[in-house]
């Protein structure tokens, strides 16, 4: 049985198979709407979501199968101290497949270690968010042609932002990327992102301070908002919130093709006027995110089928 925790647990070519397969969904959904009829898939979010819970289960719908779950911890158990491993155990009898998105890091490993299903990480903490780097990939993929020689800058929250965390640590496996790390000091990359990624496998990055600096030089902008439940004081937060603003201005220094990403949600840091300028596709990307995961399910249910090497 396989499950996604960290956005390694595919290898490049698993990852080629499953955005294929993915590109496949998008063409021909109608092959695909029986294929998880008589099928559960649990969401069990003990943190807030929009995208990622519904994208999860619009992709089951899509697929045919049917899906249940609790979008809060004070609406399941863990609200009378229930552990993540003993709720899994009783999951893992009324469903067939799970996302499960924790505000601790290491909750869906835990959740893994008892599961009887697959589980996948719908995010922990401040640490992954495997299934957002493959939507974050399908997009890539899709509107520039390549996950190769790509100049990537990521901006905001590099600290907190596991967004950023994982889709690093992905695209650090393909030839020629190189990251331009955006953000305030307080704010900058983990070590065990720059130390034990970037710098131990030799991988071009700078990091600065300002969008103007470098903008110019990038084949993609990824946009994070900076992560107020990870602060540990208000102050801070306040303080760093709208250090960056995307607007039309900076959007002119940009190059024609360079696009424009976000996991979204949104606070201030892409000023709306943006969201015209036809290189803004954070809006799309959340589009590719049903596709993904439903590529994914399938994957994960039927791996003998899908999951060829
Ligand atoms: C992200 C997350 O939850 O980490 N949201 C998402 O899943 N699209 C980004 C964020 O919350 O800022």
């Amino acid at each position: 049985m396989r499950h996604l925790m960290s956005p390694l647990d595919f290898t490049t070519d698993e990852l080629s198979v499953l955005m294929d397969l993915a590109d496949d969904i998008i063409a021909h959904p109608e092959k695909y709407a029986h294929r998880c009829d008589g099928r559960i898939l649990a969401t069990l979010f003990y943190e807030p979501s929009t995208r990622t819970r519904l994208s999860f289960e619009s992709a089951m719908l899509r697929l045919g199968g049917k899906v249940l779950g609790f979008a809060t911890a004070d609406s399941s158990s863990a609200a009378k101290g229930e552990s993540v491993a003993d709720t899994i155990r009783i999951v893992s009898g009324y469903a067939d497949i799970c996302a499960m998105r924790h505000p601790k890091e290491g909750a869906a490993l835990v959740a893994m270690q008892k599961s009887l299903i697959p589980v996948i990480n719908a995010g922990d903490g401040g640490h992954q968010h495997p299934t957002q780097t493959l939507t974050d990939m399908l997009t890539i993929r899709s509107l520039k042609g390549r996950l190769d020689n790509l100049t990537i800058g990521l901006c905001g929250d590099l600290k907190f932002g596991r967004t950023v965390h994982s889709l690093i640590k992905s695209l650090a496996r393909y030839e020629n990327v190189k990251f331009v790390l955006i953000s305030p000091d307080e704010l900058k990359i983990p070590s065990y992102i720059r130390d034990d990624v970037l710098r131990a496998q030799n991988i071009e990055f700078t990091e600065v301070a300002h969008i103007e600096d470098v903008i110019d030089s990038l084949d993609l902008l990824y946009m994070t908002r900076v992560q107020r439940e990870r602060f540990f004081n208000e102050e801070d937060y306040v303080r760093l919130k709208d250090f960056y603003v995307l607007d039309k201005k900076k959007m002119e220094l940009a190059p024609r093709d360079m696009l424009v990403l976000h996991p979204l949600p949104r606070v201030n840091e892409i000023a709306p006027e943006v969201d015209e300028d036809e290189r803004a596709v954070y809006f799309k990307q959340g589009r590719y995110g049903v596709y993904i995961r439903m590529a994914l399910i399938l994957s994960l249910l039927f791996p003998e089928e899908y999951m060829k090497n």
